[in-house]
């Protein structure tokens, strides 16, 4: 088992990564949480937030693996089981389980687990920092990007029907169990999807770990877990710096992303996953960086075999509205001029930095390239 500890003061954390771990969940919490507070772990009431699918695999044995390590619950109510979908991760859905923690009188002491990937993350996060203004609570993702990504840094949120993630609070977890095995039942496009931020972490930060992903990697590999813990120390060490997102160092961890978010609001979200989206947003971003941070034209290359070889898409589909990408970007001019979008680029691989304003015309011959395919190009 790989350990990453991220260092925030009374906030501190462990994040654990290995294989057959879900098995030792409640005993690997039960060691982690029970210090800190006034009840003894016996009597700690538990809530297990999860979706239709991961709880069809995983409930079960995280549940037995709760109950062995003494998660009872001494209340008089079963664990409960909620359904969320990224539709659902909405304030009704938040407030349901708000009401359900109420009703059932749960103190403090109560922890909320969140058992899946990054949307059953986000909203169990932000019941159990709303809770009692905030309960314990432990991350246990079943996607790639929920370990590499979502499940590291208390960022917590729900949607609104304006827009994504506008309500959420900062709220560290107590612990995050990432068991690699539950990534074998995951459909592989969304195992794809959350390597494409795995890629972002080799090319904004470490060489060596990109030129190893680059070659493609799989949810049975052995050093999948060396992998998991190189993504998960990179963003704890940007988190460490920058917990509550003030300072701009969390920013390089948007390389992609600008276009890559304008492409998921200009398809309505339904087109690509968000990994798939900002995979596109990477190659692009990458070209830009040719145009305008000196980056090596055959590393930008290298990134887009990356992309490929981890079955990431690299073209946009022919129906996809250039000018709704270009307007999801923001007022053309304000692009450029008023630095509304801060790039981040690449100097070379594994060298990023953030603050970039990059002209409209790169813009639009990078996202021109995107509806080319990779050997028409020049
Ligand atoms: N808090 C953050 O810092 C942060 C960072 C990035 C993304 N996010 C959020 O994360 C969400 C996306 O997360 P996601 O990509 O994990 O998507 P997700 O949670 O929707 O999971 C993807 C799909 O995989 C299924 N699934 C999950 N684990 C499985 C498993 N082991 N086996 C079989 N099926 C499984 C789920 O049921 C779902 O259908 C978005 O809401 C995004 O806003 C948050
Ligand atoms: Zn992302």
């Amino acid at each position: 088992m790989k350990t990453v500890h991220v260092d925030l003061g009374p906030r501190s954390y462990d994040v654990l990564i290995g294989r057959g771990l879900l098995d030792r969940t409640g005993e690997l919490m039960r060691k982690e949480t029970r210090c800190d507070l006034p009840n003894s772990i016996e009597t700690k009431p538990i809530l297990v937030i999860t979706d239709p699918s991961v709880k069809s695999h995983y409930f079960e044995k995280a549940w037995n693996s709760l109950s062995r390590a003494g998660y009872i619950n001494l209340s008089g109510y079963d664990p409960e089981f909620t359904p969320v979908s990224e539709e659902r991760k909405s304030l009704e859905t938040a407030g349901k389980i708000l009401r359900t923690l109420a009703q059932h009188r749960v103190s403090r002491s109560g922890t909320i687990v969140a058992l899946g990937g990054g949307v059953v993350g986000d909203l169990a996060g932000f019941v159990a920092a709303t809770y009692l203004r905030g309960i314990n609570f432990v991350q246990v993702p079943t996607t790639l990007l929920a370990m590499v990504d979502s499940s590291v840094g208390g960022k917590t949120g729900v949607n609104l029907p304006e827009g994504k993630n506008l309500v959420g609070a900062f709220h560290q977890p107590k612990l995050v169990v990432a068991d690699l095995d539950t990534l074998k039942t995951l459909p592989a496009s969304e195992f794809s999807a959350g390597m494409a931020e795995v890629i972002k972490y080799g090319a904004i930060k470490d060489k060596a770990l990109f030129d190893r992903v680059a070659k493609g990697v799989k949810p049975d590999d052995s050093d999948l877990d060396e992998i998991v813990e190189k993504c998960v120390a990179i963003k704890a060490r940007i988190v460490e710096d920058d917990e509550f997102e003030t300072k701009g160092q969390r920013a390089l961890l948007n390389f992609g992303h600008t276009i890559g978010h304008a492409i998921e609001k200009a398809t309505g979200y339904n087109t690509y996953l968000h990994g798939e989206a900002i995979a596109l947003g990477m190659r692009a971003a990458a070209w830009l960086s040719v145009w305008q941070a000196g980056l090596p034209e055959a590393e930008a290359r290298e990134i887009e075999a990356s992309l490929i070889a981890n079955h990431l898409p690299v073209t946009l589909k022919s129906e996809v509205d250039r000018a709704a990408i270009l307007s999801a970007l923001g007022n053309d001019k304000k692009v450029a001029v008023d630095g509304l979008n801060r790039w981040v680029l690449l100097k070379k691989l594994g060298e990023a930095s953030s603050g970039h304003e990059v002209s409209i015309d790169n813009v639009k011959k990078a996202i021109d390239l995107l509806y080319t395919p990779i050997s028409h190009q020049s």
